[in-house]
């Protein structure tokens, strides 16, 4: 192991994420487009939502977006929207976010977990029958760092089962299968607008996309407190509107966004070609005909946490999704799962790595990570 003695101090560091370099581009534009909301004293449910929501439904390739306030709102209310109630239960990765799973907790029905792919880190499809019951109300689908889900196989099941598919596309905005946008393959969809997101607010924000009106209409009642009409509220919902300061900042970043796109890609190419040298390490898998928008770069070794602290006495920045699999956390220990229910989530909790990626990364610094990762290999 090289000693702390010989750790190069002089090189600059390398972030995971810099979102300072973004800022320092579009800066001039976000603050005319905020000029634009203070000038139009219109805060909440007006024309820059009213347009977000348009152009967002439109880039995933479907006739509907309803603004929300978070991504977590998205879930809750499409799975509502869908008619998850009480009591039912939902189908989903185990190695996803927590909020995936949390939103089919709040609406008090139980999330049953599929075990994912170890090639692709998303559902398998394959584990559906063994985990569906006559109790199944709903299908949760997560495109895991900017790549779709491999859908087909769980669109037919969902048909054949008549049960509704939700996409969380939280990480893979932009992002597509077989030629048609995430987002446009379920029946609703949800996006977040987290600022660490590739396109992200400078606060919460949400969507959720669908082709059908009738789940738009229901995800815009619900959002805004169950309301049809103006101070006529038909059942109970809560207040879940994105404002438009949110919506104005995101319609700066989306003219950005496939630029962004192309640069995550470009990045995307240049780890593979240096990565692919090195033994042990597995770069992200993207199968022909998906076209992944790298939200994140995750290689896979198993000396993960070594790797990790190796990085970062180095000053590269790297992090951890997810370290511990949703069937695991202590959130969900009443539905007794142990070690061992769902085998490729929890080996890829134990070896997944996120390396530096954004849009403004300079080809110097992807190989400065390279030649680290590889230093730790063959040291
Ligand atoms: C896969 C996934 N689902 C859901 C969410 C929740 O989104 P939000 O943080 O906007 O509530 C996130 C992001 O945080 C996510 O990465």
């Amino acid at each position: 192991m090289t000693s702390q003695s010989q750790i190069p101090s002089l090189a600059e560091p390398v972030p995971q994420l810099d979102l300072s370099a973004q800022y320092a581009a579009i800066g001039a534009e976000i603050r005319t487009a905020l000029e634009r909301v203070m000038a139009s004293q219109q805060f909440v449910l007006g024309r820059e939502g009213a347009a977000l929501e348009e152009e967002i439904a439109r880039l995933c390739g479907v006739s509907h977006g309803v603004g929300v306030a978070s991504g977590t709102d998205a879930l809750i209310l499409a799975l509502r929207a869908c008619g998850v109630q009480p009591g039912d239960e939902v189908l989903l990765p185990p190695f996803t976010f927590v909020a995936t799973g949390s939103a089919v907790s709040a609406l008090g029905a139980r999330p049953v977990f599929a075990d994912i792919r170890p090639d692709t880190y998303n559902i398998d499809p394959a584990e559906f029958e063994r985990r569906v019951t006559p109790r199944t109300r709903a299908i949760v689908v997560v495109h895991l760092y900017g790549l779709a889900a491999d859908m087909d196989p769980i669109l037919a099941f969902a048909k054949s089962r008549k049960l509704p598919v939700v996409e969380d596309n939280a990480q893979a905005i932009g992002a597509s299968y077989k030629g048609r946008r995430t987002g446009s393959l379920g029946d609703a969809t949800c996006l977040s607008f987290y600022p660490t997101k590739n396109l992200g607010a400078y606060g919460d924000a949400g969507m959720v996309v669908t082709n059908s009106a009738e789940l738009a209409a229901r995800v815009r009642t619900l959002r805004n407190h169950g309301q049809s009409a103006k101070y006529l509220s038909s059942e109970p919902g809560w207040n879940s509107r994105l404002d438009e300061i949110q919506a104005a900042i995101l319609r700066v970043k989306l003219r950005h966004l496939s630029n962004w796109q192309r640069a995550r890609r470009s990045h995307a190419a240049e780890y593979n070609r240096l990565l692919s040298q090195i033994p042990g390490v597995m770069p992200p898998l993207a199968p022909e005909s998906f076209e992944h928008v790298y939200h994140q770069y995750t290689i896979r070794i198993e000396q993960r946490d070594a790797l990790q602290k190796f990085l970062n006495e180095r000053k590269i920045g790297s992090t951890v999704y997810y370290p511990y699999p949703l069937h695991l956390q202590p959130l969900y220990a009443s539905l007794g799962h142990q070690a061992g229910d769902f085998p490729h989530a929890e080996r890829a909790a134990l070896e997944v790595l996120s390396l530096p990626m954004y849009p403004e990364l300079r080809k110097e610094q992807i190989a400065r990570v390279a030649e680290n990762i590889n230093t730790f290999i063959t040291q």
